[in-house]
């Protein structure tokens, strides 16, 4: 609080106990004078080395992110606390972090925004204040928060308090998980126990070259485990988004990135009782698409383009992709069906065959949890061999890793569809949104494949005596297997037991998902009540 009564004769005010002063407001001045000068943030100079590294401030970001003219700040007045190391003059208002209000295409959205020009946008307990007040602010009002992070980390001038802000914030991403979407734009330094904030938030985006994430710097790394590595190396927006899979997007500047997050919100809903916007399409519900018909290859071995695939059945193909260059063997994708926001999962057959491994399970779980907590539709396209082989995997825990997109399938109550396309075995099958894990519309096309095995070695485990009695093994193997494909590799097995609701033609994909969508519009279905399940993490 400022107190008039504490403005001394030259209009500054003087120090008190319990008052907060600044040498920078004096009582006279307009609230626009004193928001003007409170814009600054850390002053000319800084913000001049700001744009030297190719960075821009926060309000700068923010007027990227939001609607033009829609941003309304909040608490631009705020002080740091008086601290013995931070001379009073040099407490900037807002505290290094510019926090409040905007529109995205018209929806509210709340925002926080780093101030790097101060104190390297360091977090301390002011500057978490604001956080937490934008963040209370979301989740009580139903709107998505947005997090645009430049810092230092931990202010060390405030010691104690600053880590104590940081799991005040922490305590909110958690609270508002699956309530309002959060989503982290990581726009500097992000490193230390800082990094669990953006972790906790249901997307990340980074910009190549100007941002990094890790727990601990090189310095640190170096005196550790003796490896000479870079920023970029050890946290780069590449490594995150390539290797470890912390960063959902990777832009090539803060313009795209900003673009980026407006794009992702766009087919979000507010919160989780809110439906995400219809968009109004030209695209017709019931558009046949030919060329899908010959879209999978004769030879099962032979790979095509899943987003091809996707591309051609939902809205304008319109697509957005998370985590598009990490686990590249799976899909996870926002796009529109009817206008509707649908989660789209979907095996990619030109990599690793399109396998379910480790990072695959743990992109597409995670991403399937998303849609279901937030009432997002989902749509499988199933091409899967299985899950990978071999003791990588195994020792890397595919087993609980595997548990965790199994587990998110199945508990999962939002709408359901489910195109097989080609190969459907073994445990993937069922993993992969089947009837059994209450698929609400799930179809195949004819080339589906749907058995315990692929043929060879389905064949080369019941047949192994007869194949090794026989005259000519290859031959006998190769008669085998043909029969096999007969009897079993095909969708009607499935569709005799009702495993699949159709069989469908390719082209008609489109049409038969729109109409499925629109019948399960009214879809209840609860999982028991209890205190939360306990997915394998
Ligand atoms: C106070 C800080 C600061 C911090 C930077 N500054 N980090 N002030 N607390 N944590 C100040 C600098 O002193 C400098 O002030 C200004 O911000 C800009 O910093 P530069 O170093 O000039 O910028 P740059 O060269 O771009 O380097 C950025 C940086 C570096 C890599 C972030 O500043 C840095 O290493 N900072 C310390 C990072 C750190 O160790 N933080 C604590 C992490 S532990 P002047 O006045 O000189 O311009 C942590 C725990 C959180 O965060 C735990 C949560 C549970």
């Amino acid at each position: 609080m400022i107190y008039a009564d504490d403005a001394g004769p030259d209009g500054k005010f003087r120090r008190g106990a319990g008052v907060i002063y600044s040498h920078r407001v004096k009582i006279t001045d307009r609230p626009s004078q004193i928001r003007s000068r409170a814009a600054r943030g850390g002053g000319e100079k800084r913000i001049a080395q700001q744009h030297a590294k190719g960075k821009l401030t926060a309000r700068e970001r923010i007027d990227l992110v939001v609607d033009e003219d829609s941003f309304t700040e909040l608490d631009a007045f705020v002080l740091a606390r008086p601290t013995e190391l931070i001379p009073d003059d040099e407490r900037v208002m807002g505290d290094g972090v510019v926090t409040g209000f905007g529109r995205i295409d018209g929806r509210l959205v709340y925002l926080f925004s780093q101030d790097f020009t101060v104190f390297g946008g360091s977090l301390a307990e002011a500057h978490a204040e604001k956080i937490c007040k934008v963040m209370d602010l979301a989740v009580r009002n139903g709107a998505p928060i947005i997090g645009l992070n430049d810092s230092g980390g931990a202010r060390i001038q405030e010691g104690v308090v600053s880590l104590g802000g940081y799991a005040d914030i922490f305590l909110r991403n958690v609270m508002a998980s699956g309530v309002v979407p959060q989503v982290s734009a990581i726009m500097g330094p992000c490193a230390g126990g800082a990094v669990y904030s953006p972790a906790i938030t249901d997307f990340v985006a980074m910009v190549r070259d100007t941002s990094y994430m890790f727990v601990t710097g090189p310095n640190v790394v170096k005196t550790v485990t003796h490896e000479d590595v870079t920023l970029d190396e050890l946290g780069g927006a590449d490594v995150h988004a390539r290797k470890s899979g912390v960063a959902h997007f990777e832009a090539d500047d803060e313009v795209s990135c900003a673009a980026l997050v407006r794009r992702l919100i766009g087919f979000l809903p507010s919160n989780n009782l809110d439906p995400a916007p219809v968009v109004a399409t030209d695209d017709p519900h019931d558009r046949e698409d030919p060329a899908l018909d010959d879209l999978v290859p004769d030879v099962a071995t032979k790979p095509y383009d899943m987003k091809d695939v996707i591309r051609r059945v939902v809205d304008d193909g319109d697509v957005l992709e998370v985590h598009e260059a990490w686990a590249q063997n799976i899909i996870c994708a926002f796009a529109r069906l009817d206008g509707r926001s649908i989660g789209v999962v979907a095996q990619q057959p030109m990599v690793l065959a399109g396998v379910l491994d480790i990072d695959a399970s743990i992109k597409a779980g995670r991403f399937v949890r998303f849609c279901d907590a937030f009432n997002i539709p989902l749509l499988t396209f199933v091409d899967v061999p299985g899950f990978l082989p071999g003791t990588a995997q195994e020792h890397g825990g595919i087993i609980r890793n595997g548990a965790k997109l199994l587990y998110a399938y199945a508990e999962a109550t939002v709408p359901k569809l489910t195109v097989i396309t080609r190969k459907a075995y073994g445990g993937a099958y069922d993993v992969m949104s089947s009837k059994h894990l209450r698929g609400d519309y799930n179809v195949a096309w004819p080339t589906a494949e749907i058995a315990v095995m692929g043929p060879e070695a389905a064949v080369n485990v019941i047949y192994r005596d007869e194949i090794a009695k026989a005259k000519d093994p290859d031959g006998r193997r190769r008669e085998l297997v043909t029969e096999y494909v007969e009897r079993f590799a095909n969708p009607y097995v499935a569709a005799a037991r009702g495993y699949v609701d159709d069989v469908i033609e390719p082209r008609e994909t489109r049409r038969k998902l729109v109409a499925a969508l629109r019948s399960l519009a009214g879809k209840r279905e609860a999982n028991p009540r209890r205190k939360h399940g306990n997915i394998p993490l």
